[in-house]
């Protein structure tokens, strides 16, 4: 039986990837950071499957003892301060979790076992002021924000540790995905709580920042595939995983509304305090590499992602209508 540890597993990715590795057959562990209050919102359903140990991305050591402890085949690292606003309010400390902390887990992997398949969570926000369009594994980084700027320097840590102790480590290079299980600042999801709320009568207005930015949007259940692929192959590589399509803001605020019979405009009101001191204005990924050489190719479309996202929160609004 393979064994998987994976960092971040209480977060949007770490869930749906514990799910995809129980159902191949792993034995599954999660690291998870001391919470005086429960976390296991994503994980619930997973709780009696999953083994989960305490340790930090700021402490190596409790990292080298959990890596001992479960001695994994395959390492996936997505645990990060993800949220890119507040990597302004917290630039210090974004850089510890989401640049040192790669360092950290990457050293405690070389000391303990260096032949540990290794995984980190690059980001298309290192893209930021994009350089090519579309963007691709050669397209020069020039990120916007201080977790750009982590994500840029995890990902070349990662690259240099497997030249420099020829570990099999890989950068999955995503782009934006989303789904249901979503953190609610996220634009997509803040959408469509919103959608579902205000069609419920439980709001009125949804105050949003930016609406002409472009993503590139897809599925986190179809990119938690690509990461396991990356480690399935002989050879360590770096891919961009990404749909080739662009939305704006406006459209999936169009779609989102559109799909409970809403009119967006009637609802949606900018503020200017969510705008952000520097902002990604335009994201577009080619996923060729990762399309010819691991076989990925993503299975949910933009408005299929969309629609499910709306009508997962109707479901849960109307549940938490009903408790009240
Ligand atoms: P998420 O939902 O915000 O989850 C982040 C996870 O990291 C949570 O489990 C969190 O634990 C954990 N974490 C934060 N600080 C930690 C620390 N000091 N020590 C240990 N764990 C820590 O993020 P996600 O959307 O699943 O993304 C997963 C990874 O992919 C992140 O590295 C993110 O930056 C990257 N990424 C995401 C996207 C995307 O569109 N979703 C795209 C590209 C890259 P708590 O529950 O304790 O907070
Ligand atoms: N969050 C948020 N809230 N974003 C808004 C809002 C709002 O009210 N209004 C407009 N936006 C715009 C942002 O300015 C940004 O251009 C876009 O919506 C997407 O914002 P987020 O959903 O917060 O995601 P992100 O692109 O900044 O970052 C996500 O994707 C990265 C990959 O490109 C995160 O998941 C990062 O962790 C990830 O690396």
């Amino acid at each position: 039986m393979r064994t998987a540890l994976i960092t971040g597993i209480t977060g949007q990715d770490g869930s749906h990837l514990a799910d995809l590795l129980l159902d191949k057959g792993y034995r599954v562990a999660g690291i998870v950071r001391r919470s005086s209050v429960d976390q296991s919102e994503r994980i619930g359903h997973l709780l009696n499957r999953i083994e989960i140990h305490q340790a930090d991305l700021l402490d190596e050591s409790s990292l080298v003892k959990v890596i001992d402890r479960v001695r994994p085949h395959e390492l996936y690292n997505l645990g990060a301060m993800s949220f890119v606003p507040a990597s302004w309010e917290q630039p210090v400390l974004t850089g510890e979790f989401t640049a040192l902390g790669v360092t950290r887990i990457l050293d405690a992997v070389r000391i303990i076992d260096p032949n540990i398949r290794f995984y980190q969570a690059s980001s298309s926000e290192m893209f930021g002021r994009v350089r090519q369009v579309p963007q691709t594994e050669t397209t020069p980084f020039y990120p916007r924000s201080p977790y750009g700027v982590a994500k840029a320097y995890a990902h070349w840590i990662t690259v240099n540790y497997r030249e420099s102790y020829d570990m099999h480590a890989s950068c999955g290079i995503l782009f934006n995905h989303e789904g249901p299980r979503r953190g609610r600042e996220f634009v997509s999801r803040k959408i469509t709580d919103a959608v579902a709320r205000i069609k419920l009568g439980k709001q009125q207005k949804l105050e949003l920042g930016n609406l002409d930015a472009r993503r590139d949007w897809g599925y986190a259940g179809d990119y938690v595939r690509a990461m396991w692929l990356m480690l399935q192959q002989d050879t360590p590589g770096d891919y961009v995983i990404a749909s080739g399509r662009q939305h704006t803001v406006r459209e999936l605020c169009e779609l989102a509304f559109g799909h409970v019979g809403l009119d967006w405009q009637q609802h949606v009101v900018t503020n200017t305090n969510l705008l952000r001191p520097a902002e990604v204005d335009s994201l577009l990924g080619d996923a060729s590499l990762a399309r010819e050489t691991l076989g990925w190719v993503p299975e949910v479309s933009f408005e299929q992602l969309v629609s499910m996202m709306v009508d997962a929160d109707l479901v849960r609004v109307r549940r938490e209508i009903a408790q009240a």
